[in-house]
């Protein structure tokens, strides 16, 4: 028997996906790549903008005609999409050929509702409400063998008012230090040389403890494996970055300088409504903080335009953050209205053409400074961890720099899985280009 899994979504959603493949596995299917080859397909979704919703909608659409040729195939939707309240319902009636539907609490049961529908007619929903024990020791099925995702935190607390997030993943809930360790443990003896640290707030990591052993503490600890070359971590939330937190990071080893801090927006007006809990001062401050404790860091972001009420100046404070702070790259949205979050019931939408015409302003200014800091690092020499053929030239291998740059340089095979030091030759907006030193 075959499966695939069709993942969208952040890296939380991948690495369930790894966790919904490790489980097939076990149960003896085998993975395939193409939707028509598949005996059960797995689609885990994503809710956080309605682009994400559209698209998801589209690919469960495209898969009635297989299911019409193979009466046999079981096609589960699983994930945040279906934690929201009615959606399962909604989706079995839009899409009744849909086998199972698992909401974001519930993926581990798929093995067990897998045998349950061979069994019956009827479509099966399992979507709990609250967020139940953390599942440790499921299978996982990891993508490559270099860097590997290690869950650290489930949930989140914050709930900025735009967020779907924390209604569709539950309440803030750390997973136990030593089950994190043993669990990077074993991925370095089996040779993985990168670890990503997942959490939708890594840094009010370890809140819920009764003991105090927090983000950075745990970073401490990691830092001590002997077999892992890079520790990353994602997402950090400005508000809770502690001095102590950039302390730890200065002084590690292993933990990369590169810092993903998503500002949503340069407005103190909107950064309040957005409730946020910090201001553009606190924002420029961490900044400081960082460039001078960590002066290779690089420094990304998130940014949403057109949250509702957000006029021509709040824009302006935008734009003028990205001058002043200098991301080496922004990740930009279009804001998205989502029911359930406070700002769908704001009054001001922004208008459509208005929140694509702010983005287009935003993204031109980004891709120069993006363009501009990348140009800075012409002559100068990277270590650069190899990942794999680059996807644009196949004579060309691609890896990432500590500051999670891209790198493309000729090389060959044996070179994957190492760490190489590369000369840079030439910038681009988004990667770099060098030689490899001999
Ligand atoms: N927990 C992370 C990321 C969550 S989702 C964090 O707090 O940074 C990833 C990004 O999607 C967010 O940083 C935000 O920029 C964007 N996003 C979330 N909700 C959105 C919405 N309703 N419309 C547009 N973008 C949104
Ligand atoms: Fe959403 Fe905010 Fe939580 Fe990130 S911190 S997941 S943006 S509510
Ligand atoms: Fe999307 Fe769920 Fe992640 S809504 S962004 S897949 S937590």
């Amino acid at each position: 028997m075959k499966y695939l899994v069709k993942t969208f979504g952040c890296q939380m959603n991948e690495h369930d996906s790894e966790i919904l493949a490790g489980m097939m596995e076990q149960i003896g299917y085998e993975q395939v790549e193409r939707p028509e080859d598949a005996d059960a397909i797995i689609i885990n979704t994503c809710c956080v903008r309605e682009s994400a919703e559209n698209r998801i909608i589209g690919y469960i659409g495209n898969l009635k005609k297989l299911k019409e040729q193979n009466p046999g195939l079981i096609i589960t939707v699983s994930g945040c999409m279906l934690q929201q309240p009615g959606a399962a319902e909604k989706l079995i009636k839009r899409a009744p050929f849909v086998d199972l539907v698992l909401g974001t609490h519930n993926i581990h049961r798929l093995p067990q509702l897998i045998s349950e529908r061979q069994g019956g007619n009827e479509s099966l929903i399992e979507v709990a409400e609250t967020e139940g024990d953390i599942q440790e020791e499921l299978p996982v099925k990891r993508q490559g063998n270099i860097k590997a995702q290690v869950t650290i935190m489930y949930g989140c607390n914050n709930f900025c008012s735009y967020c779907i997030v924390p209604f569709v993943r539950g309440r803030e809930r750390s997973r136990k230090p030593e089950a994190i360790e043993k669990e990077i443990k074993c991925l370095g003896a089996e040779g993985f040389k990168e670890v990503l640290l997942l959490g939708q707030n890594v840094n009010s990591y370890g809140l819920d403890f009764t003991e105090a052993f927090d983000f950075a503490d745990l970073l401490e600890r990691v830092d001590r494996n002997p077999d892992i070359e890079r520790i990353r971590y994602m997402t950090s939330h400005p508000r809770d970055f502690t001095q102590k937190l950039v302390d730890t990071i200065s002084k590690s080893q292993k933990v990369c300088e590169h810092f993903h801090l998503p500002i949503q927006a340069g407005s103190n007006r909107i950064l309040k409504q957005m409730n946020r809990g910090y201001s553009r001062e606190m924002y420029f401050e961490l900044v400081e903080s960082i460039r001078e404790k960590v002066p290779k860091a690089s420094i990304t972001t998130d940014i949403i335009v057109g949250f509702p009420g957000e006029t021509d100046d709040d824009f302006a404070d935008t734009l003028d953050v990205i001058k002043r702070v200098r991301f080496d790259a922004a990740y930009t949205f279009l804001y998205s209205r989502r029911s359930g979050t406070p700002a769908a019931k704001m009054s001001e939408q922004v208008p459509a053409e208005e929140k694509k015409r702010r983005l287009q302003i935003l993204m031109d200014l980004e891709n120069s400074i993006s363009r501009e800091i990348n140009e800075k690092l012409v002559g100068t020499r990277e270590e650069v961890l190899v990942e794999g053929t680059s996807k644009t030239k196949d004579i060309m291998f691609s890896g990432r720099t500590r500051t999670n740059k891209i790198v493309i340089f000729p090389g060959n095979e044996s070179m994957i899985g190492k760490l190489v030091n590369v000369n840079i030759m030439s910038a681009k907006t988004w990667h770099l280009e060098g030689q490899i030193i001999k």
